[in-house]
């Protein structure tokens, strides 16, 4: 069975999970307005995914333009691992990333992220587990199967199931890759990457940061290159990331370092344009009502982000439209009188009140897609 990462471009320039960002709305802007070549969702805990966490299946949120999509997963458990990776399968994802570089204290303090560095037995673990899940829903395994999941949550998969394309809904290739940092407190790429190779992921995408390092500095691409030398002739694709300004810098890189292709995840806040093959002059990325038209392109996309964030959204738990304003700010980072019109924007409650707000610039909001 073909995995999608052998149906992708070379190199890959994908968009790089991001934690309260690349959610659905998000990565269907991105898709398309820069067409990337891979989108990941944010991580999901599978511990608490496992559990029936009923409000995390929004993070999982997607549309069959966003393909190919892996879901992104970070964790302790392996069994709870095994067990998410069939509900992710069931909802149609092409891929299942797990998370090993995430640096935040709250993940990487109870040895998820890149606390897995620390651990590296319990890293092949994981990655093993999640593939048993795999197999276990090649072997027919569905939500309902899962003990700990609630019923009205095994219901709601079961659903999303069955409303896939029935090419999704067969059985396929759902390759396992991993997403990791070059060490934890110094870059420690010659015993870490060989031990991930061992385990033969499909990809690894490696951040040149240490765990220690957070997003301070600069990203160290030699230790990615060191990285590239270590996979060759291995079967696993190496994806570089960290401070990737667009596609034309990744393409560079890509040539400098010989990684299989790049991440971009900081680059994309506010501009889709940034995989585009020029991202001063995005024309053919441009095709949606009242963009190509728009003195400021990005404000009109900006407009239809937010209308389709409350679209898709907004029935959802704890929905609040606070957690568009970041998006706002940075699609305003560009234009004249940016500061006037940010703070505008973030008194936006709405869709429509940002509509409102952005009219005065002379363009015509494009009314976003049907979502499922
Ligand atoms: C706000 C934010 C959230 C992030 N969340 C995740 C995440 O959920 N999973 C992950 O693997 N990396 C996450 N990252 C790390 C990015 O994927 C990426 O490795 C990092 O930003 C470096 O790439 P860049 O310089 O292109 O931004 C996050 C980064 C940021 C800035």
């Amino acid at each position: 069975m073909t995995s999608f990462w052998n149906t992708l471009p070379r190199p890959i320039i994908g968009l790089a999970p991001m934690d309260g960002v690349t959610d659905h709305p998000f990565r269907h802007i991105q898709k398309r307005y820069g067409n990337p070549d891979l989108l990941v969702t944010e991580f999901v805990r599978v511990e608490r995914l496992a559990a029936g966490e009923m409000k995390l299946l929004r993070m999982l949120l997607y549309d069959e333009s966003q393909r190919p999509i892996a879901a992104q997963v970070y964790g302790t458990t392996p069994a709870a691992f095994r067990a998410v990776a069939v509900l992710l399968c069931r909802l149609g994802f092409d891929g299942i990333d797990i998370n090993m570089g995430c640096p935040s204290s709250s993940v990487a303090e109870n040895g998820a992220g890149a606390g897995l560095i620390r651990t590296p037995e319990l890293a092949t673990e994981i990655i093993a587990a999640t593939r048993a899940g795999v197999a276990d829903w090649h072997n027919g395994a569905t939500a309902w199967d899962l003990p700990d999941l609630p019923p009205e949550v095994a219901e709601l998969v079961e659903m999303t199931h069955a409303q896939l394309p029935p090419r999704f809904q067969q059985q396929r290739s759902i390759p396992v890759s991993v997403k990791t940092r070059i060490g934890y407190d110094q870059p420690q790429v010659d015993n870490w990457i060989p031990h991930l190779l061992d385990a033969a992921p499909a990809a690894i995408g490696i951040h040149g940061r240490t765990l220690a390092q957070a997003y301070g500095g600069r990203a160290d691409w030699d230790a990615i290159g060191r990285a590239v030398e270590l996979a060759r002739g291995s079967g696993t694709l190496v994806l570089g990331n960290g401070d990737v300004a667009n596609r034309i810098d990744g393409l560079a890189r890509t040539r400098a370092f010989g990684v299989d292709g790049v991440l971009i995840g900081r680059a994309s806040h506010g501009n889709p344009f940034v995989f585009c093959a020029d991202p001063d002059d995005p024309h053919e990325s441009m095709q949606g009502d009242g963009v190509a038209g728009s003195q400021f392109p990005l404000l009109a996309i900006a407009a239809e982000h937010a209308a389709l964030f409350e679209a898709s959204l907004s029935e959802w738990p704890s929905y609040s439209f606070h957690l568009m304003h970041k998006h706002l700010r940075w699609y305003a980072r560009r234009v004249p009188g940016a500061r006037a019109l940010r703070r505008k924007l973030i008194e936006a409650r709405t869709a429509a009140d940002v509509h409102h707000v952005l009219e005065g610039y002379r363009f015509s909001c494009g009314q976003p897609e049907r979502v499922a």
